[in-house]
């Protein structure tokens, strides 16, 4: 069986998410009712942290034991990959004593770089460029909540970021508008996101304006990891792109609200908005979990039915 990697949205196509979906949800079923599905028992998930993480780290290794299977943590200052172990290295001996690599990083060439010398799937836990099992979880999200997101609009409010870019590239390949508003010298690069053309987004200098008719509103932190020097730059670049009520009031009436997390209330979305009655932040976070258990079912076992 040839190796599948997935290390950006379009690793998978349209066919293999409406798969990826439906096992989701039903994975999501046992795990709610305490249904034993162990599919991947004596295998070994590698997960390596180049970053911090909260929710990554616990939904791949909850998620990992939940179906059976065990974890390897490590991160860059407790192994030799902080030591300048070249990736190509650490990628075969990893990947000899292992049956799935996670990573976060930071450029997108270095998981590039790894994925091309494993034996193993890798799969993308973040970098710089692109955050696919996270846009994984909000589309699996807004499905839960509203049903298909063909023909819908998500209004993107905040940095041109890695949650961004995947946004554009899941829009393309699933049919659907991304209304994406940045402040100027923030602005999202379809070469660097990957898309063919702008079909799929429209670009809009006023926030408000973006999130006119949405049916989904989301944003990100100001400052990404990695960016921390442009913080007090990006505070004040920032400021008007913080949704809020007003925001709200003008995309449709049953839009919903989500950000990856974590969230800075006041800052780039005010409390009222994410504490607020339109807002699925909780179950986009736990969604993380079963999209991924899908997800490494699907690259170890191939498509299962059980
Ligand atoms: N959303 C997300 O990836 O969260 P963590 O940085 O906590 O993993
Ligand atoms: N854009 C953020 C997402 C964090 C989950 C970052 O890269 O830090």
């Amino acid at each position: 069986m040839t190796i599948r990697h997935y290390l950006q949205f379009t690793d998978c196509t349209a066919d293999e998410y409406a798969h990826l979906f439906a096992r989701a949800a039903e994975i999501k079923r046992k795990f709610k009712t305490y249904e034993k599905y162990h599919p991947l028992a004596d295998r070994t998930l590698a997960m390596i942290f180049e970053k911090a993480s909260t929710r990554t780290r616990v939904s791949f290794e909850a998620g990992m034991y939940q179906l059976g299977g065990s974890v390897v943590h490590l991160t860059t200052g407790d192994s030799q990959l902080g030591r300048a172990e070249p990736i190509e290295d650490s990628a075969r001996v990893i990947s000899r004593m292992t049956d799935l690599v996670m990573i976060r990083t930071f450029g997108q060439d270095k998981i590039e770089k790894f994925a091309l010398h494993s034996r193993v799937p890798v799969i993308n836990g973040l970098t710089n460029e692109f955050h696919p099992c996270q846009i994984m979880a909000d589309i699996f999200t807004y499905i839960e909540h509203r049903g298909s997101i063909q023909g819908k609009v998500v209004a993107w409010v905040g940095d041109g970021n890695n949650m961004a870019n995947t946004w554009l590239q899941a829009a393309e390949l699933l049919g659907f508008t991304v209304h994406v508003s940045t402040p100027r010298g923030y602005e999202v690069n379809a070469e660097v996101a990957g898309v063919k053309g702008n079909a799929h987004y429209k670009v809009f200098s006023d926030p408000l304006e973006a999130c006119r008719g949405a049916d989904l509103v989301t944003t990100d932190v100001w400052t990404s990891m990695g960016y921390e020097a442009e913080n007090e730059a990006r505070k004040a670049a920032f400021a008007d792109w913080c949704v809020d009520e007003a925001m709200m009031a003008v995309a449709k009436p049953d839009a919903l609200f989500m950000h990856c997390l974590p969230a800075h209330r006041g800052e780039e979305v005010t409390a009222e908005v994410i504490d607020g009655a339109q807002s699925v932040v909780w179950d986009e976070a736990e969604n993380r979990m079963h999209v991924q258990k899908a997800l490494m079912e699907f690259l170890l076992l191939g498509r299962v039915n059980a």
